[in-house]
């Protein structure tokens, strides 16, 4: 059986650039504060025409020019968003028609911040099964509009983005080993709780500002630290591998400390961790494939290089994966 492995890769994050500064600006805060708790120094939010489904197609394009292939060949479009552009229909049906993959199959998948992980590692099982030759993958975030431009404790964590796979069949290396995880029991610690059928929009809702995310940051902190590492170890042990042979890490960002504490536990140098959360903030879904891209433009990753991917999110959620590099 052929192995399935990441044969396009492609990203776009918006122009506008949120620098602390401006935060200071709105809220009651301080470069200082955001800086030292969570290494964000700017991140980029979508002007107000653009919606998830338009920063999912520039990044959609690029990954398919950089795999080689047309639209037309692609059998699935997985969109992993937790900012869809509506409730329904899903994201990547407007992503379809928008990049023309008129034989692909199109749904959106919400794994919290997880969501590209889910949505690759779910596409990879197609490919595997033999049922498509070419899966589209995306983690697409407008994730700013979920937030509440007046509370300081969630509005300068969050950036917009998008990033884009192209999962194919290849001859050698791909995908190593996956892991996918889920706690509903805390769901409680990250919700937006109005919009869905439990609390529709209302005035009340409005009034109580419910339309916007809640979050207990310091319970998703214990989750995240816990779970980078463990899914981390579990994803290298599936592989048969030690982390010393990890050539690349790319970890979502959420906060530099989560990130560091990941690091330190599993004892990966500094060098061969991904960070971009200083310039782009927390893009949920968006992160990992953004920032597998900026190092694949980059010309870093090299054949043969070994990559985990791991990430956490509202669920809670997290999942993991390691890609032996094939292009
Ligand atoms: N500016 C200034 N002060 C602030 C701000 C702000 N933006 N936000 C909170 N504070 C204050 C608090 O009010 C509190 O003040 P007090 O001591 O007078 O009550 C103080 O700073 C410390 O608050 P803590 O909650 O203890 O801050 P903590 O060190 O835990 O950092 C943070 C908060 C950054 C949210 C952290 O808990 C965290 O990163 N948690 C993980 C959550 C996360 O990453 N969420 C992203 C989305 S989820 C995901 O991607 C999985």
């Amino acid at each position: 059986m052929l192995n399935v492995g990441i044969i396009g890769v492609g990203s776009y994050v918006p122009e506008k650039r949120v620098t602390n500064f401006d935060m200071e600006k709105i809220l009651d805060t301080s470069d200082e504060w955001i800086r030292t708790r969570t290494g964000i120094k700017e991140r980029r939010f979508a002007s107000s025409e653009q919606a998830t489904s338009d920063l999912a197609t520039i990044a959609a394009e690029r990954a398919i020019k950089d795999a080689g292939i047309s639209p037309e060949d692609i059998g699935l479009i997985i969109v992993g968003t937790n900012s869809p552009d509506t409730l329904y229909p899903a994201t990547a049906c407007r992503v379809q028609a928008r990049i023309g993959a008129k034989n692909a199959a199109a749904f959106d998948l919400q794994a919290g911040c997880t969501g590209w992980i889910y949505a690759t590692t779910v596409g990879a099982q197609f490919i595997r099964t033999g049922m498509y030759k070419y899966v589209l993958t995306i983690g697409a975030e407008v994730i700013t509009r979920m937030m509440d431009k007046t509370d300081r404790y969630t509005y300068v964590l969050f950036g917009d983005g998008a990033g884009a796979a192209v999962l194919g069949n290849i001859e050698d290396g791909g995908f190593l080993s996956y892991e996918l995880y889920a706690d509903g029991s805390l769901a409680q610690h990250l919700v937006l709780p109005a919009g869905g059928s439990r609390m529709p929009l209302s005035q009340e809702v409005l009034d109580k500002r419910l339309q916007y995310t809640t979050m207990d940051g310091r319970e998703v902190f214990k989750f995240s630290v816990r779970e980078i590492s463990r899914l981390s170890k579990n994803v290298i042990n599936k592989a048969g591998l030690t982390a010393n042979d990890i050539d690349w890490f790319i970890p979502h960002q959420a906060n530099l400390r989560i990130i560091d504490a990941g690091m330190k536990r599993l004892g990966i140098p500094k060098e061969k961790v991904v960070v971009t959360i200083d310039k782009y903030g927390n893009s949920s879904a968006a992160t990992v494939p953004v920032a597998l891209d900026e190092i694949y433009r980059a010309g870093k990753i090299k054949k043969g290089d070994k990559i985990l991917m791991v990430s956490f999110g509202a669920g809670m959620t997290s999942g993991a994966f390691i890609v032996e590099w094939s292009k």
